[in-house]
């Protein structure tokens, strides 16, 4: 089954332009983590920026005691952060790139240009029993330099797909593109999640993309919330996600 991590970033995004730097405020990420969770969320993922623009270093002590699924802590391999994560123990790592120099042609991490600093944070996290997924886009290059360097997860950068969305043949030339880099992680023995940009429109024909376990959701479940709630919203991308073949897309996609 194809589950869902979601992430509740924008969450803390609204609590900060109000509250920054105050001891509370809301709305409370780990509140809507739960709700999430509630309504059949498989994971939560939040991303400790190094500007702590959204979530900040208490939302992840708080988020690792209260939640009762999987933890999957975004970050930059930068050392303060591993820090942290190793003190607070995720079930997972997603490793993403936040300083230009450390993205690729696309906008995924530069895993061939930092092969050897990759490798000596996920050699650290697996000591600890930290799992380790690397976001990138849907290039070869990309996916074999991951699994050299020891992640057991890719997550695949949909963001360039849901950008094309509209125009049929670029959809289809980025959807190719997913298909074709998923086969290769397989092939290559790493386990391949997806996410950025995805929603209840553009997932639908997602489901030809073979071998995906989890997709990361954040922006567009958090902007359905402000209308019809957020575990209506959780609800509706868990449907949308619903019969997920591992390749194969659903009868009604055109
Ligand atoms: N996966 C990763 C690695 C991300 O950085 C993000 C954005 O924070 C997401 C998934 C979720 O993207 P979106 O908010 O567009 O759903």
């Amino acid at each position: 089954m194809l589950k869902l991590g979601v992430n509740i970033d924008h969450v803390a995004t609204l609590r900060q332009a109000r509250y920054r730097g105050m001891e509370r405020g809301e709305p409370d990420p780990i509140a809507a983590a739960l709700l999430c969770e509630q309504v059949g969320a498989h994971g939560i993922t939040a991303h400790l920026r190094e500007d702590r623009r959204h979530i900040i270093d208490r939302d992840m002590v708080a988020l690792r005691k209260a939640i009762r699924t999987r933890l999957n802590f975004e970050m930059a391999n930068a050392p303060e952060i591993v820090d942290i994560a190793l003190a607070i123990r995720p079930d997972i790592v997603c490793l993403v790139p936040e300083k230009r120099e450390e993205i690729s042609t696309e906008g995924g991490l530069d895993v061939v240009g930092h092969e050897a600093a990759l490798w000596e944070t996920i050699r650290r996290m697996k000591d600890a029993g930290i799992e380790v997924s690397l976001f990138v886009d849907p290039d070869p290059i990309q996916v074999e330099a991951s699994a050299r360097v020891g992640a057991q997860f890719i997550e695949l950068h949909t963001g360039a797909y849901a950008e094309v969305f509209h125009q049929k043949s670029e959809r289809n030339r980025e959807l190719e593109r997913l298909v074709s880099a998923s086969e290769r992680a397989h092939q290559v023995g790493l386990r391949v999640n997806a996410g950025h940009g995805l929603n209840r429109e553009n997932l639908p024909l997602l489901h030809v993309v073979p071998h995906l376990e989890e997709l990361n959701i954040g922006h567009s479940i958090i902007s359905r919330a402000v209308f019809i709630g957020l575990e209506n919203a959780v609800r509706e991308i868990l449907q949308a996600m619903e019969g997920y073949g591992g390749g194969t897309p659903p009868r009604s996609t055109p």
